[in-house]
């Protein structure tokens, strides 16, 4: 969602503020601004829609300064207008802000009665306003620590302030914030992206803390004004993370890294003999298996962990419930003890994820929560007991791809090692598995070398009304995530059905305008898809058939067949990943849509 630049250089900074902000462009958003101050006053400059508007503004009317902030709007209150556009400014205070004031109505009625004029329909608009005020009457330090404690919400701000041209002030409660430190300036952002090429050096802001940021150093308190103790790791990122290498967009060459991810995955956990091991998640190892399994996400990763439960059903003989974040954090739902969480989440930022890991620590602190994420350094991974990381490297297409396939391809080891442990599968079968899913990287990269089929799919989704997507066992969740992918980035609508649940309902939907992509590997109830394939056929629709089995074998007259190669119950659905995306990419692409950032979408939500 919103991005956060502040930086304070030995330069002018309004070109690292607008190169910043667009290394944040992948989070989403629906515009943009800027504000630097020099000579005690504030100059800024704002455009709504793309950067590039914003860009064009600053052409025209350069800002100069050696001090300044910048803002990528996701709009929540109010239009994604010039006016609604950070940085939002008082009379000394100029601020930028992720997250949502939820008290904003009170206090802007509050500020309102005082003399204060507000100009956008934004609940950030309160935060520059109420700093305004407090200033008037406290030392800076207190102001801040007063602002806060009236804020209710998930907030992270930086500002800067008219008369103290030599300090970036910024605080976090829910949204993420980090500070950098480079060569030539210091730094406050929401993403490590947006420091690449700028900081050397990162510290991780906690929720509830707060500060100011000098060229010579960081204060840094908590609510109560205590100072906090500062932590300086490197820069995780490098400016080569953010550049497509040659692929016309990022979703693709995230596509394409998927052999090397899952090979980094293997290397990464299973040791030469065979044996897997989870070094972040200790208590895995260490504590007895649990009785129950409660796998929490949203989206993408929902999906990975509904695929996932089959496996861990089928092995461990224990109930694992999976649930959509924002819907279990308000069920009330019955916990228990012995219970492990497993949250997962490519940002670790999510906040309905988030939540729940939250209460699930504070209700029963016995239990362990186990966090899969691709980003070490987030709120989640941070917070949970354990982490697996995803190790699938900085996902920058909103649309997950990359980080998808890593989720199944930790959650498969997950199984194998807990089916181990249990006692529950031969050291052969672990062997042959963790065989099958080498050789599936290398499967991969013949499915990604030859696309002309998938080009030739992509070609039915000409002037059609929608997609049906059908599978069966852990290729439903697959069928899930492959409506949602082409209509994230193409914006057809598409849905996906349990294939057998496909008669109480969707086949009305069926004519020759609804292409319907049938997954059916021959590892999950190859015959029984075969049957509803063949029932969807009969009424008028063209089947786009995704089959690891020569298609002779399977007899049907497909407008189209995706092979992939035979992988097992484990590794099939990892290669069944790979047509489900490109098919989209190709849709998407033929539909002239913009597949990295398409509308509407934010890849971190960081707001519930
Ligand atoms: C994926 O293509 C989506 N953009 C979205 O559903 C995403 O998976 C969801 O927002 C969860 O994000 P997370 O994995 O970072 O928690």
């Amino acid at each position: 969602m919103c991005g956060i630049i502040g930086a304070l250089c030995d330069h002018n900074v309004q070109d690292e503020l607008l190169g910043a902000l667009r290394r944040m462009e992948y989070r989403g958003y629906d515009s943009a601004g800027i504000c630097v101050l020099d000579g005690g006053s504030f100059q800024q400059a704002k455009a709504a829609g793309k950067l590039s508007n914003l860009q064009r503004e600053l052409a025209s009317h350069p800002l100069s300064g050696r001090i300044g902030i910048g803002h990528t709007r996701w709009a929540t209150h109010g239009e994604p207008t010039i006016i609604n556009a950070h940085p939002h400014i008082s009379a000394n205070v100029a601020l930028v802000h992720n997250g949502i004031i939820e008290n904003h109505h009170q206090l802007r009625v509050q500020l309102v009665a005082q003399g204060y004029c507000f100009v956008s329909q934004t609940d950030t608009e309160v935060l520059p306003h109420l700093l305004e005020e407090k200033i008037q009457q406290r030392e800076l330090l207190d102001a801040w620590r007063e602002m806060l404690s009236e804020i209710e919400g998930a907030y992270a701000i930086a500002a800067i302030i008219r008369s103290l041209p030599g300090s970036l002030w910024f605080a976090r409660k829910g949204s993420p914030l980090l500070l950098g430190r480079g060569a030539h300036g210091v730094y406050v952002a929401s993403d490590a992206l947006a420091l690449a090429g700028l900081a050397d050096e990162v510290m991780y802001i906690d929720d509830h803390h707060w500060g100011r940021l000098t060229l010579e150093g960081v204060e840094l308190y908590d609510l109560s004004g205590n100072p906090v103790e500062l932590e300086w790791d490197p820069l995780p990122v490098t400016a080569h993370d953010a550049e497509k290498d040659g692929f016309p967009h990022y979703m693709l060459k995230e596509i394409h890294e998927q052999p090397a991810v899952l090979r980094r995955i293997l290397r990464q956990y299973v040791k030469g003999d065979g044996e897997i091991v989870f070094e972040q998640a200790s208590f895995l190892h260490e504590k007895p298996l649990p009785q129950r399994i409660v796998m929490i996400a949203c989206g993408t990763s929902y999906h990975a962990a509904l695929t996932a439960r089959y496996w861990l059903e089928r092995y461990l003989k224990i109930p694992v419930e999976v649930d959509i974040a924002s819907e279990y954090r308000y069920r009330d739902p019955v916990i228990g003890q012995h219970t492990l969480l497993v949250a997962l989440s490519q940002s670790g930022e999510t906040a309905d994820t988030l939540e729940v890991l939250r209460m699930f620590k504070r209700h029963t602190p016995g239990n362990d929560a186990l966090a899969l994420c691709n980003v070490p350094s987030s709120s989640l991974a941070r917070e949970a007991d354990g982490l697996i990381e995803l190790f699938a490297g900085p996902e920058i297409g909103v649309a997950s791809t990359k980080a998808y396939m890593a989720q199944l391809a930790v959650l498969a080891l997950l199984t194998l090692f807990m089916a181990r442990r249990a006692g529950a599968m031969p050291e052969e079968r672990v062997a042959e598995h963790l065989a099958a899913l080498e050789r599936a990287a290398t499967d991969m990269e013949a499915l990604l070398a030859d696309t002309a089929a998938v080009r030739q799919a992509a070609a039915l989704f000409a002037d059609v009304r929608g997609a049906l997507y059908l599978g069966r066992g852990p290729c439903y969740p697959m069928a899930l995530e492959g409506a949602l992918k082409l209509k994230e980035i193409s914006y057809l609508h598409a849905e996906g059905y349990a294939a057998g649940e496909m008669k109480h309902g969707p086949i009305a939907l069926i004519d020759h305008l609804i292409p319907v992509v049938v997954i059916a590997p021959k590892q999950y109830h190859l015959e029984k898809v075969i049957s509803n394939l063949h029932e969807v056929q009969a009424r008028g629709a063209r089947v786009i058939l995704i089959v690891d089995l020569p298609e002779a074998g399977i007899a049907t007259d497909a407008a189209c067949v995706l092979r992939v190669p035979e992988g097992d119950y484990f590794s099939t659905p990892l290669l069944v990943c790979i047509p489900l995306q490109l098919l989209a990419y190709e849709v998407a692409c033929m539909l002239g849509t913009d597949v990295d950032q398409p509308r509407n979408l934010a890849k971190s939500v960081t707001v519930e």
